[in-house]
Parts: C-alpha cells; sequence; structure tokens
C-alpha cells in the first residue's frame, strides 16, 4: 500500500513490466485552472480486466481525473500513458481512438430517440453507396438487442424511447455501447450516485460484466460500499492528491470507509449531533474506531472476486 507520505510498504506484483502492463497509467500526473491546483501528484494504474475504484469527497478532484484521461481536458504536470507511452490527448475523440470510453453523469442521450438510435447515436450503420447511403435500421436494431443481450441486459422493447428507462438501464445501456464499440477502458463517473439499492447492484453487476470481458474499468465514485463490491484497486483523493492506493487484498471495506469518512471530521459531527434532541447517534462509529489510523490490514478481506 502506497500511503499519502510516499512510503512503499509492498510492491504488488502486477506492477512489474510484462503482459500485464496497465492500458492506461498516470504519473505524477496533475492540472491546474489558471492558479486553482485541481489535481496534484497522482499516481494510478488501469489494468485489463481490473476495477480501479477512484474514491474522494466533492471537490477532491475526481472529475479533473477522468477529465485528463478522457481527453476533455489537459494534465499540466505529470504524465499520461496509453500501453506505456506518453499521451496528450486534445480531444474526446483522440482518447475514444485510443480504446478509452467514458460514461457520464449525465449521460449524453437523446431521450426521445429509441434506445436502439441511442445505441448507435454518432455511429450510425449505414448500406448502400454514397451518395444513396441511408441508414441500416434493421441491422442497428438487431445488433443492439444482441449485444444488450449478451452483457445481460433485457429489455422489453428497444423502441422505447431511453427517456423511459431509469437511470440504471441507462447506465448499463451506455456500458454495452462502450464494449460494443471496441472500448480497453471504460470511465465511469458516479454512475450509482443518483441512483437507489437496487438500481445501483444493477449497475455494479455490469461494471462486473465489462471488467469479465477484459475492459479495465475506472469507477469514480464516493460509495465505498459500492467501491468494494466491485473493486480490485481503490485510490483515495483528498483535496486533489492521492490520499491513499491501496490493493483489495491490503484493505478491508471498513478501513476504505474510514478513510473516506475523514475519521476525525466524523467524530466532531458526531459530538456535535449528540447535542441536538431528536438524533440518534448510538449508531454511528466511535470516535477512537474513527481515528484509529487505517494500516494494511493483515488478513485478506473475504469475497475477493
Ligand atoms: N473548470 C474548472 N475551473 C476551475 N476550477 C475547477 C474546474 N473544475 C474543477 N475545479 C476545481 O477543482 C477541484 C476539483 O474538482 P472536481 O475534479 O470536479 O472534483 P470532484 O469530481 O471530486 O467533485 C474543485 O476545487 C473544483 O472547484
Ligand atoms: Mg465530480
Amino acid at each position: 500500500m502506497t500511503t499519502a507520505n510516499g512510503t512503499d510498504e509492498s510492491v504488488p506484483a502486477d506492477a512489474a513490466p510484462g503482459p500485464d502492463r496497465p492500458v492506461v497509467e498516470l504519473r505524477g500526473a496533475g492540472k491546474s485552472y489558471g492558479n486553482i491546483r485541481a489535481l496534484h501528484g497522482v499516481d494510478l494504474a488501469v489494468h485489463p480486466g481490473k476495477v480501479t475504484c477512484v474514491l474522494g469527497d466533492n471537490g477532491a478532484g475526481k472529475s479533473t481525473l477522468i477529465k485528463i484521461v478522457s481527453g476533455l481536458h489537459q494534465h499540466t504536470e505529470g504524465e499520461v500513458l496509453v500501453d506505456g507511452e506518453p499521451v496528450r490527448f486534445t480531444t474526446p475523440r483522440e482518447a475514444l481512438d485510443r480504446g478509452i470510453a467514458t460514461v457520464y453523469q449525465d449521460l449524453a442521450t437523446v431521450p426521445l430517440m429509441p434506445v436502439w438510435r441511442n445505441f448507435f447515436l454518432g455511429s450510425e450503420m449505414t448500406k448502400g453507396p454514397w451518395p444513396v447511403r441511408r441508414l441500416d435500421i434493421p441491422r442497428m436494431k438487431r445488433t443492439a438487442d444482441e449485444e444488450l443481450r449478451n452483457m445481460g441486459i433485457v429489455l422489453d422493447d428497444l423502441e422505447q424511447p431511453i427517456g423511459t428507462l431509469s437511470g440504471g438501464q441507462r447506465q448499463c445501456v451506455a456500458i454495452a455501447r462502450a464494449v460494443y464499440f471496441g472500448a480497453r477502458v471504460l470511465i465511469l463517473d458516479e454512475p450509482t450516485a443518483a441512483l437507489g439499492v437496487k438500481q445501483s447492484g444493477v449497475v455494479l453487476k455490469y461494471i462486473a460484466a465489462a471488467r469479465d470481458r477484459g475492459l479495465g474499468v475506472i469507477f469514480i465514485t464516493h460509495n465505498p460500499h459500492h467501491a468494494y463490491m466491485v473493486g480490485d484497486h481503490f485510490s483515495v483523493l483528498r483535496l486533489g492528491t492521492l490520499e491513499l492506493s491501496a490493493e483489495r487484498s491490503e484493505i478491508s471495506l471498513e478501513e476504505l470507509t474510514n478513510h473516506m469518512a475523514g475519521g476525525a471530521e466524523l467524530a466532531a459531527l458526531k459530538h456535535e449531533l449528540a447535542q441536538v434532541r431528536g438524533v440518534d447517534v448510538e449508531e454511528l462509529p466511535e470516535a477512537d474506531e474513527l481515528q484509529a489510523p487505517v494500516k494494511a490490514s493483515t488478513a485478506p478481506p473475504e469475497g475477493t472476486p
């Protein structure tokens, strides 16, 4: 685990060069907007067939991180590498051409268009020679149906406007779409943030499905429970810097949760809430539990995927 002070307690086996080279890697990467330093000195490795979770509170720099990987913004310090080669994307198209697909929180869909049409939005299938080229609607419908089914997504009717699907279903269509169009890296910006428990579960299932198809997934979330359900690696950002970077075997859900909660802050909040009548603070963890320093767990956590 590498902690904020930069000490390397162990070197994960997959850090070695070889076939399991990261598909995307950040080395000391950072980004300033004018004189606002949103991100600084971040190391991150995304491996094929693994889910890398990026956690952090609001304003921690999560969106900034994915924007520099997805070509929306450019980093102002450090390096971003794809297949070991330094890159500096100037448009999202360039990132996409290298197989890096991003599913944004506010999905870029056209709500009134059918599901299949959204599946192919911007990359429509056509038939016939130019200039009489026209949309190949039957083939698009058939392919969208097949691809969604391959990912285990069954929708009654692909003709329904995508706006009628639940938020979770729309996220799943976006994931299936990225897989179909050959993404090697899938970036998801808080896909479960606006969802209920059941829908979140469905989205987590498709994150796992994308991982099982060999994609490297960057899963942005502020929910340690969601992260721990599918994550292979956990990177916690705080105020733009990497506070924690741990492999799954090195950290328990409790430790991850404490890291996210900001132990001292939560203890202070608990103390304040205790003064308010009608608020039950019994269920909140004790201050000393919260403030316990987080270190690598000795026992491997259960349920490693
Ligand atoms: N375009 C921008 N211009 C100036 N500051 C920005 C911009 N985008 C983000 N920031 C700042 O950078 C910091 C990190 O933001 P962001 O990456 O959006 O965090 P998160 O996604 O973790 O909530 C915040 O302090 C935010 O105000
Ligand atoms: Mg954000």
